[in-house]
């Protein structure tokens, strides 16, 4: 079978997330109480009046084939969101809508990366951008955002990465993992470095864009520096705020001539996302948006209740984000030290591993990110939850020697 994997294929890792989720099922099947801070989507249901579009949708027969990269109504839905939320103007040809946020993401690298391509990905980074790029035959180059800047990305680290083969740069803010959102002139600050490469296109990832806290400002690179327009791509999605998950409705804008190649893309592969979800997806945008400060203000109660416990667990430093529902805390000071059962914690692996055997809590270690050693909390999930797991995280650190 060892020729069965494709060489492409077989660049890449299998996803850690999904690993360390397997594992939490596993023991929850054997019976025992575990508690799950991994998973990267919203509670919440999605509302009902989405819903009730895409029942309509059914009702009406709009179950054929759609343009495959989207639906006219849609297009001018999100063309109407870039031009309200982000001051950016696009027209419906400059639009992609696909399967999710990651098909989106994957049509642009397949599109345009050649072998030796290079695409700069800030880390600590979401999972899947370093092996898409490798699936679509580039190079990943990563860099490295310090905890003492907010886990950002600084200019002039930037400056030092770009050379000659640097197609793109991954931008995502607010992060996945560490919740970390740029502030405008941290982004002006990146695009004057952008400014001076010709070469390097953008491609933000604006996922959780709705999901910011205490006032923060949310920007995008290309309302900032408008001459970088005609080089960035401005991905987004219905997943996490309209807790749309399952529907599998990402869109991006962009130039027209990489809008052009990523069509090219969805129609010899996925062809439409679902004509019903795509509904759904437009009464999403169009509807009634102000169940999203009510969520977001659930959300910022969580991640301060978060916070604050970890802060309190000895040898956790978590610091505070300014938005997505993640936190990112370093375990700095609890390598070295040895838990009960005698395992030396060496790694956040092994922090990650035994914290899911001594007390049932499962997370994602850091190293799967590319920054150790930290590990990520997803808090989508209850007060009451997040409290006991914060307090069982609390014990386990409390018990290390
Ligand atoms: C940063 C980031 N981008 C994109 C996605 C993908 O979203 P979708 O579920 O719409 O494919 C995720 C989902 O976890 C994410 O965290």
């Amino acid at each position: 079978m060892s020729d069965l994997q494709s060489s492409a294929l077989a660049r890449v890792a299998p996803s850690a997330t999904l690993a360390a989720t397997a594992k939490a099922r596993e023991l929850k099947r054997q019976g025992r109480n575990i508690i799950s801070l991994g998973a990267g989507e919203p509670d919440f249901d999605t509302p009902e009046n989405i819903k009730a579009a895409a029942i309509a949708a059914i009702q009406r027969g709009e179950t054929k084939y759609t343009d495959v990269d989207g639906l006219p109504e849609l297009k001018a839905a999100i063309v109407a969101k870039f031009e309200r939320e982000n001051g950016l103007t696009y027209t419906t040809a400059q639009i992609h809508v696909a399967p999710g946020g990651k098909p989106v993401i994957y049509n642009a690298l397949v599109a345009t990366l050649n072998a030796g391509d290079q695409v700069i990905v800030p880390a600590p980074y979401w999972v899947s951008y370093p092996d898409m790029v490798l699936l679509a035959g580039g190079d990943p180059v990563f860099v490295t955002g310090e905890e003492a800047d907010g886990f950002k990305l600084r200019p002039e680290v930037l400056e030092g990465t770009i050379t000659p083969r640097t197609k793109w740069l991954i931008l995502n803010s607010p992060s996945n993992p560490t919740g970390a959102a740029y502030t405008r002139a941290e982004l002006e600050a990146l695009a004057e470095v952008l400014r001076r490469h010709q070469q390097v296109w953008i491609l933000t990832d604006d996922m959780y864009e709705h999901l910011t806290y205490g006032g923060f400002e949310y920007t995008t690179i290309a309302q900032v520096a408008p001459d970088l327009y005609d080089r960035t791509l401005t991905v987004n999605g219905v997943s996490k705020a309209y807790a749309m998950t399952g529907w599998r409705i990402g869109y991006a804008g962009g130039p027209k001539p990489l809008i052009d190649l990523m069509r090219k893309v969805a129609s010899q592969t996925t062809s439409n996302p679902a004509s019903i979800s795509q509904w759904a997806a437009v009464e999403a945008l169009n509807g009634p948006q102000d169940f999203l400060p009510e969520r977001g203000a659930a959300f910022e109660r969580r991640r301060d209740l978060v916070v604050s416990m970890l802060n309190q667990a000895t040898g956790i430093r978590c610091p505070t984000p300014e938005g997505a529902f993640y936190v990112y805390p370093s375990i700095e000071g609890l390598i070295g030290k040895t838990a009960p059962d005698g395992t030396v914690i060496d790694s956040d692996e092994t922090f990650s591993t035994a914290l899911l055997e001594a007390e049932g809590v499962s997370v994602v270690h850091g190293a799967a990110f590319g920054l150790s050693p930290y590990f990520r909390i997803s808090y989508a999930t209850s007060e009451d939850v997040l409290e006991e797991a914060c307090a069982r995280i609390q014990r386990f650190a409390a018990s290390l020697r």
